[in-house]
């Protein structure tokens, strides 16, 4: 399947993981940038947090690829109080029309995975292909990469 990945990381994590799954897929990707400033321990981690919660929009550097020209587009954010980042929402809104089908990836500390996804889910008007939820201590202790695998075997199992 023709695939694009599309992700937002603030801090690194969620890149990681966007680069082992689109290096994995060997499909193209796209990183989203917010132009919002959320630097900074207490300020950039509450602004964040606020603006996930009240589920606000952003203005996002303009992205290169078409998702219309793919099968799959498979969506990558960190969890914000088990919502997704606004980078993500705003990318969904505009593009979600051009969405064939879609699957769905997060990093968190460790809870709220499913109900982001249901959120996501809802806001693409579409049912995953697939989810892959990461903690951070997944990955410290190496157990990302099973996950990884099972996900992209789902997907191409489609
Ligand atoms: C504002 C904010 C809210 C967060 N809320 C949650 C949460 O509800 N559940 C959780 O497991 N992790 C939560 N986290 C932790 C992040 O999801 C986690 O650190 C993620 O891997 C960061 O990804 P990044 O490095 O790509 O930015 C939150 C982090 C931030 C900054």
């Amino acid at each position: 399947m023709n695939s694009l990945l599309v992700f937002y990381s603030r801090k690194g994590t969620t890149k990681k993981i966007a680069e082992l799954v689109s290096n994995s897929l060997n499909c193209e990707y796209e990183e989203l940038i917010d132009t919002k400033k959320r630097t900074g321990f207490i300020i950039g981690f509450l602004k964040c947090g606020y603006d996930a919660m009240r589920e606000k929009m952003t203005k996002l550097h303009e992205t290169q690829k078409n998702p219309e020209l793919y099968d799959l587009i498979i969506l990558g954010t960190p969890n914000w109080g088990s919502r997704m980042t606004p980078a993500i929402r705003t990318y969904i809104s505009d593009n979600k029309t051009k969405f064939k089908n879609v699957a769905l990836f997060c990093t968190e500390g460790g809870r709220g995975g499913p109900e982001l996804f249901e959120q996501i889910a809802k806001l693409c008007e579409k049912e995953p292909l697939s989810t892959l939820e990461i903690t951070k201590k997944e990955i410290k202790n190496d157990n990302h990469i099973e996950k990884i695998n099972s996900f992209i075997q789902e997907i191409s199992s489609n």
